[in-house]
């Protein structure tokens, strides 16, 4: 096949993703083979979903889907811009590591299914434009009298990061390892009239799902910690008097089992779980279990 300039240029993109090529101009093909059928299919709508979130590639389409699925991706006239690349790179990591679906109990959002916190993280940075991502999902929040009490520091500098890890306890000291670690802050009094905002912490908590699952949209691992020192954070990351730090997020891609010793290999293996739907949900009164008449 004779390429033209533009697909020469294409094909440079592409370089870094062996899986991808190019067979026309401005369009690539690439093929995943999936251990499991179940999650292809979730892939397949999160890879769409992604696709069409990216203006740039305005065309995904499957050749086939079962285990192995052929993508199509049509890469638009500029060729690839640095996020796009991204998008492919995040399709390959999540091809290559479905992750740990959760076993739910009714069908979900495959998105929510495949988020989980795990421990191992690759050394590989994450994209400036992915990381601004995240944060634009978590904005977009609702909060009580739309106060959007929650702030986020991003830390990727190497040294910031040894800074801020230092808060962390012991046993969290595998995120040392992530490329980003967020500081989740929140204003626990309303900036209006410093009356205290009973919902602060629900809010803040409902954005940092938001950011999570967005990681988790974009091929992204994302463990949220409690455990570290909140006065060590306040003054290592000069937070405001008015802010408090209530949670740090280690992010990154997944490293497999990297840099993990044997106890936290068998915790990033082993079985998810939850408490049954029937012990958190009830039906008309607390413990209720009548469903409503039709
Ligand atoms: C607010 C919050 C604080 C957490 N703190 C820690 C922590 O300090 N260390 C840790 O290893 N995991 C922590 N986790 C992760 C939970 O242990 C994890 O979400 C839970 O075990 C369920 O696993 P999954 O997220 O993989 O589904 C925290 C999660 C949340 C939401």
């Amino acid at each position: 096949m004779k390429f033209s300039q533009q697909s020469e240029s294409l094909r440079e993109a592409l370089q870094p993703y062996p899986r991808w090529r190019l067979f026309g101009e401005g369009t690539a093909t690439a093929t995943f083979e999936f251990a499991e059928p179940e999650y292809a299919a979730g892939f397949v709508t999160r890879a769409i979903e992604q696709a069409r979130a990216y203006q740039r590639i305005p065309h995904l389409s499957l050749a086939g889907v079962t285990v192995k699925l052929t993508l199509a991706v049509a890469l638009g006239r500029e060729g690839l811009a640095e996020s796009d690349r991204s998008l492919l790179g995040a399709l390959e990591r999540a091809a290559d590591h479905p992750g740990r679906p959760a076993p739910t109990e009714e069908p979900i959002l495959s998105l929510i299914a495949d988020r989980w916190s795990p421990r191992a993280f690759s050394e590989e940075a994450v994209p400036e434009p992915i990381l601004r991502r995240l944060f634009e999902a978590a904005r977009w929040a609702p909060s009580s009298f739309n106060e959007q009490p929650w702030r986020f520091v991003v830390v990727t500098d190497p040294e910031r990061r040894d800074v801020v890890a230092e808060a962390l306890v012991a046993a969290n000291s595998w995120a040392r390892r992530a490329p980003v670690l967020v500081v989740v802050s929140v204003a626990r009094k309303f900036a209006k009239n410093r009356r205290i905002n009973r919902q602060a912490p629900y809010d803040t908590g409902g954005a940092t799902a938001q950011l999570v699952m967005q990681a988790t949209a974009l091929g992204l691992v994302a463990h949220q910690m409690a455990g570290f020192d909140p006065a060590v954070v306040h003054e290592k990351v000069h937070i405001p008097d008015a802010f408090e730090p209530i949670s740090l997020v280690a992010l990154g891609y997944w490293g497999e089992g990297a840099g993990l010793d044997e106890d936290l290999l068998a915790r990033e293996d082993a079985e998810r779980e939850r408490r049954p739907l029937s012990e958190v949900l009830f039906w008309q009164d607390w413990g209720g279990e009548e469903k409503a008449s039709s």
